[in-house]
């Protein structure tokens, strides 16, 4: 077993997850994750780091799957030292016309699921009386962005969940925050947002530019840091003064 605790990473095979893998892997952590579909990355990190790097096929909003893919994690490296609750799914367009389905899609993987994954890797931290939980949120959560109301909706219920766990087992030990994250280039703001938003949300951005993902990278790892040893129960606003 490595030294470093385990760390899980939901949504580890591309985007975000992908860059965090990567970086957390170089740090020497131990690191678990789990996609819908499996990518080159994720063949390749299987294939250079058999002993510290395992990832399943797992579809978030399948309960079951996922406490037996926490278990198996458990089983083969020991207690979950890190949670970084990544993989999300973003609704696109005018809340009039925003379907149903994708309500209910954005509420069961980027509220539920996440409380679920939540819970289950939460018992072993209390255990462990030590265990660093990380939401990835978005700006849309803290101001209102035209076209996200209800994936807004639903990183806000996520940054309440934040504070609200954090209050719970700070005691234990257990350190919870989320990084509200502004726009940077992924398959999901791709499919978001065309060039001339991206143009809009550059010009009101007071660094005149859009995020870099290892600076989002950057800000993850710091909140896993002895460094970041007193913060709890925060929403760390990464958006490059979108917001200020
Ligand atoms: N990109 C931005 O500008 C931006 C801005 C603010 C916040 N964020 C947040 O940053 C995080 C990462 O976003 P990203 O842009 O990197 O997204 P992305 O490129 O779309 O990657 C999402 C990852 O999550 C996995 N995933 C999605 N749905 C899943 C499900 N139902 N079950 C299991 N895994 C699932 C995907 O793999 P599969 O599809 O194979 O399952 C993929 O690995 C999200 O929480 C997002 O809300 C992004």
């Amino acid at each position: 077993m490595s030294e470093k605790a385990l760390v899980i990473v939901s949504g580890g095979s591309r985007g975000l997850g992908e860059h965090l893998v990567r970086a957390l892997l170089a740090d020497g952590h131990t690191v678990a994750t789990f996609s819908r579909g499996k990518t080159p990355f994720i063949d390749g990190c299987m294939a250079e780091h058999p002993e510290r790097f395992y990832w399943e096929e797992c579809d978030i909003t399948d309960a079951p799957r996922l406490d037996r893919f926490v278990a198996e994690c458990t089983r083969r490296f020991g207690p979950v030292g890190t949670l970084i609750n990544n993989a999300a799914f973003a609704t696109d367009g005018l809340f009039l016309f925003t379907r149903r389905n994708d309500m209910h899609k954005a509420l069961a993987v980027n509220v539920e699921a996440v409380m679920n994954l939540t819970q289950t890797c939460l018992a072993g931290m209390i255990r462990a009386r030590k265990g660093i939980i990380i939401n990835v949120s978005s700006v849309s959560a803290v101001r209102g962005i035209k076209g996200v109301a209800a994936y807004g909706a639903t990183k806000a219920a996520v940054d309440g969940f934040t504070r609200g766990l954090a209050r719970e087992v700070g005691s234990q030990g257990i350190r919870v925050n989320s990084v509200a994250l502004g726009y940077f280039e992924s398959a999901m703001s791709t499919a978001l947002l065309d060039s001339d938003q991206v143009k809009k949300i550059v010009e009101r951005t007071p660094l005149k530019r859009v995020g870099h993902i290892e600076e989002m990278v950057g800000v993850i790892r710091f909140l896993m840091s002895p460094a970041a040893g007193f913060i709890t129960g925060q929403t760390l606003l990464v958006d490059g003064g979108l917001t200020c």
